[in-house]
């Protein structure tokens, strides 16, 4: 079985974020998404969410494509990850290019493009233009 592991917020879950969990599906057989908590989001990623870690853990778990969801709390928690489930292939959007190519040590690295003109940044700008109507 080959396993494959991914990390995000997926905050206000759009069709980018369904978009890069299928492809990384695709890439094996058992898809596991490391979400990041709320704490990591804002002191890390200077991110706030709009919907809680549970919240996005309850939408993330019911997409078909996902197998596990557990929580991302460190940058350095990726090599304990990636030996602990034994992953095959690490997956992220070609946003992080290059960043991690430190794990490839460990398994295969792979950067899928980004579904364009979506993200979550987009979709919070438009809504603030649209002045809540
Ligand atoms: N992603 C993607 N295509 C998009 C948006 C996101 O493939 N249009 C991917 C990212 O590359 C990442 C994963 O989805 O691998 C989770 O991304 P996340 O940062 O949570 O979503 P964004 O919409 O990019 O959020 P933000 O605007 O806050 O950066």
């Amino acid at each position: 079985m080959k396993r494959v592991i991914t990390y995000g917020t997926f905050d206000l879950l759009h069709y980018g974020h369904i978009n890069l969990l299928r492809r990384a599906k695709a890439l094996g057989d058992y898809l596991i998404v490391v979400l990041s908590s709320d704490a990591f989001n804002w002191n890390e990623k200077h991110k706030k969410c709009y919907f809680s870690y549970e919240e996005r853990k309850q939408l993330i778990e019911a997409i078909r494509y996902v197998d596990l969801v557990i929580q991302e709390t460190s940058w350095e928690q990726k090599v304990s990850d990636v030996r602990e489930y034994h992953i095959d292939t690490f997956v992220m959007g070609d946003d992080w290019e290059g960043k991690f190519d430190f794990l490839r040590e460990y398994c295969e690295v792979v950067y899928l493009s980004r579904t364009p003109e979506i993200s979550t940044t987009q979709i919070k700008t438009d809504l603030n233009y649209m002045g809540g109507k």
